[in-house]
């Protein structure tokens, strides 16, 4: 039995300003996705995903995984997630790449995180019908902060292309951070949110002042991260959710959220991901006053995550402290 778990993820600064050639900043969460992969011995002719023939409605990714490494025969998968799925926290990627690294394991193929990255991403491409950048999957195999930048320069991890896309992704170190997250559990789609700022963006000039000022607001974020200025991440947070308001892809209940963190002490806070639902971060310096304003305007789970935590690594198949590593957001502990 082979066993990998990997990182959920939230994008700090710079989401859609990044599909236009902007910086982007993504970060490690400490709520993990854990996969083991085990030949079938009991005769049984198909692969199972937790008990369940596999179908490629419910199991795009496992499927997708399975032709970019394959077993060699039918296996049994069995995945145990804290990520929570459809919020923008990169719930997909997490177990795109956690399966996708209990196969590397299974077949002899781990070799280092460049090669898991790029597995993943091929997975994720072919799950989402060829369309998403490799943000999530770099996150989710590497860890900590990941830069994504129009070009190389010192930290970089590995440079990924898809047709006339490229990104550069980079390590980024972080000093301890904790956010809380707000999920409002409305369901944006990506690709309908890209496909609005791009039409935005076609019609108007100040759409692409909006997002070079999405760009300015995360350059501000990098070097208050840098100095470990909260106040200055907070801020370039705030700046960078207006400018997302201002593209249309923010929605009122994210707004409001913002609003109630940021009333309650919190040094900034934005929508995280591709909006049009899903989640909001805030930063603060104490987080159980913005929980709690969270919780008075109807968020019914906000969470308080760890930021930066460590990439996909393999596990123990089985023995203590499973459950402990794939991380405890503490605000449901
Ligand atoms: O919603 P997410 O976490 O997959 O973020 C998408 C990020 C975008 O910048 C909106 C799109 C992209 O491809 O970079």
């Amino acid at each position: 039995m082979n066993a990998a778990s990997a990182p959920g993820k939230v994008i700090l600064l710079g989401e859609h300003a990044v599909v236009y050639g902007e910086s982007a900043i993504a970060v490690a969460l400490d709520l993990r996705t854990r996969v083991t992969v085990a030949p079938r011995t009991d005769g049984g002719g198909g692969t199972l995903v937790n008990g369940q023939p596999l179908n490629v409605a419910y199991h795009v990714h496992v499927v997708h995984a399975l032709d970019v490494v394959p077993p060699g025969g039918p296996v049994l998968v069995e995945t145990e997630s804290r990520v929570p799925s459809a919020a923008g926290l990169g719930s997909s990627a997490a177990l795109t790449t956690a399966t996708v690294g209990a196969l590397l394991a299974m077949t002899a193929g781990w070799k280092d995180e460049e090669t898991l990255a790029r597995a993943a991403y091929e997975v994720e491409w072919r799950a989402q019908g060829g369309r998403g950048s490799p943000t999530d999957t770099s996150v989710a195999a590497h860890g900590r902060g990941v830069l994504v930048d129009a070009s190389p320069h010192e930290r970089h991890l590995w440079t990924v292309e898809r047709g006339t896309r490229r990104w550069h992704l980079h390590d980024l170190e972080l000093p301890p951070l904790r956010i809380v997250v707000g999920n409002t559990l409305d369901r944006g789609r990506t690709a309908d949110q890209v496909a609005r700022v791009a039409k935005f963006v076609a019609r108007t000039g100040f759409a692409r002042e909006v997002i070079a000022d999405i760009g300015r607001a995360t350059r501000a974020g990098l070097a208050a991260l840098r100095a470990s200025d909260m106040l200055a991440l907070g801020s370039a947070m705030d700046r960078a959710h207006n400018s997302l308001t201002t593209l249309g892809v923010s929605t009122p209940r994210l707004d409001l959220y913002c609003e109630a963190a940021r009333r309650a002490g919190a040094f900034g806070a934005k929508l995280t991901g591709s909006g049009g639902g899903g989640s909001m971060i805030a930063l603060a310096a104490d987080a159980a006053p913005v929980v709690a304003a969270l919780r008075k305007v109807g968020c019914r789970e906000p969470l308080i995550v760890a930021l930066g935590g460590p990439g996909a690594r393999r596990e123990p198949a089985e023995g203590p402290g499973r459950t402990e590593s794939l991380g405890q957001p503490e605000a449901s502990r």
